[in-house]
C-alpha cells in the first residue's frame, strides 16, 4: 500500500516503540517523515533505517512540552518537505506513580507536561501549518485505554489520557469544517520500553492472551491518518485486545 506518496508527516516520540514503528509505517507508505524525540539520538537512528530503505526521513529534537521545541519542530518540516499533511502525536511517558496521596507536585506536572500540554502544542501548531499550507490534515493522538477507565497508582497518567481525548474532542469541532481531521488512537499494553518490566503482570488483563505489539498499533495509526478514513473525526479507536471489553 502507498497512502502517503507526497504527504509530509511529524512523529514526535518517534525515537522509540509505537512511534519508531509509526514513522517507519508512514514512510514505508511513501510519506517524509520527521522523526521527532527528545532524544536525538534515537530519533536519528529511526531516520537512518527509513532512508537506509531508499524512504525520506529526517531526524529532529524536540521534547514536545516546549512550545519553542515544537513551533521549531514544524518550521522544520516545512522547510524541508514544504508542507505538512499528518501530525501523530505520539510522545509520552508512563505510568506509575504510586499511592495518590503520595504523588509529588512535580510528578504530576511533568506527566500532564508531556503528555497532554505536549499534545495541546503539537496539536495547535500543526493546525497553523495546516492552514497556512491550505491542505487538508489528519491528526492523530496517541491517548490510551486509560483515556477510557482508570488505573490504581496512575492518577496523572490516567488523567492526562482523559484530557487527550477532551482536547482531541473540542479540536475536531472546531477543526472540522476546515477538513482536519483529529483522532485519538487508544491502546492496550503495548510491548516496548515504556512498560518493561510490567509485561508478565498485565498479559492477564487482555483477553487476547497477549501484548500488542508497537507495528499493530502503526498501522492502525496509519489508516486512521490516510484518505480511507475521510470521515472519521472526533472519536477514539481503542487498539486493546479487548481490555476494555471486560
Ligand atoms: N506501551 C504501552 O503499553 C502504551 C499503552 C497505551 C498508550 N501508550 C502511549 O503510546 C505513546 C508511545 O509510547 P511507547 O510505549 O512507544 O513508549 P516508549 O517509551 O517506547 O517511547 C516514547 C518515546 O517518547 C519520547 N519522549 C518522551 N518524552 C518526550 C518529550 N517530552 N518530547 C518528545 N519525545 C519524548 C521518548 O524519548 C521515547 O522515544 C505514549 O503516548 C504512551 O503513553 C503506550
Amino acid at each position: 500500500m502507498i497512502r502517503f506518496e507526497g504527504k509530509v508527516a511529524i512523529v514526535t516520540g518517534g525515537g522509540s516503540g509505537i512511534g519508531a514503528a509509526t514513522a517507519r509505517r508512514l514512510a514505508s507508505e511513501g510519506a517524509a517523515v520527521v522523526v521527532a524525540d527528545v532524544d536525538l539520538g534515537h530519533a536519528e537512528a529511526v531516520a537512518r533505517e527509513i532512508v537506509a530503505a531508499r524512504r525520506k526521513a529526517i531526524a529532529a529534537a524536540a521534547d514536545v512540552s516546549k512550545e519553542a521545541d515544537v513551533v521549531a519542530l514544524v518550521d522544520r518540516a516545512t522547510c524541508a518537505f514544504g508542507a505538512l499533511d499528518v501530525m501523530v502525536n505520539n510522545a509520552g511517558i508512563g505510568g506509575v506513580q504510586g499511592d495518590i496521596d503520595e504523588v509529588p507536585l512535580e510528578v504530576w506536572q511533568q506527566v500532564i507536561g508531556v503528555n497532554l500540554t505536549g499534545v495541546f502544542l503539537g496539536l495547535k501548531h500543526a493546525v497553523r501549518a495546516m492552514k497556512a499550507g491550505g491542505r487538508k490534515g489528519a491528526i492523530v493522538n496517541v491517548a490510551s485505554i486509560l483515556g477510557h477507565v482508570g488505573f490504581a497508582h496512575a492518577a496523572a497518567y490516567t488523567a492526562s489520557k482523559h484530557g487527550v481525548i477532551g482536547l482531541t474532542q473540542a479540536a475536531a469541532l472546531e477543526l472540522g469544517p476546515l477538513g482536519i481531521r483529529v483522532v485519538t488512537v487508544d491502546p492496550a499494553f503495548i510491548r516496548t520500553p515504556m512498560i518493561a518490566g510490567m509485561e508478565d503482570g498485565v498479559i492477564p488483563l487482555h483477553p487476547i492472551g497477549r501484548l500488542g505489539m508497537p507495528e499493530e498499533v502503526a498501522a492502525f495509526i496509519a489508516f486512521l491518518a490516510s484518505d480511507e478514513a475521510t470521515f472519521l473525526t472526533g472519536a477514539s479507536y481503542l487498539v486493546d485486545g479487548g481490555y476494555v471489553a471486560r
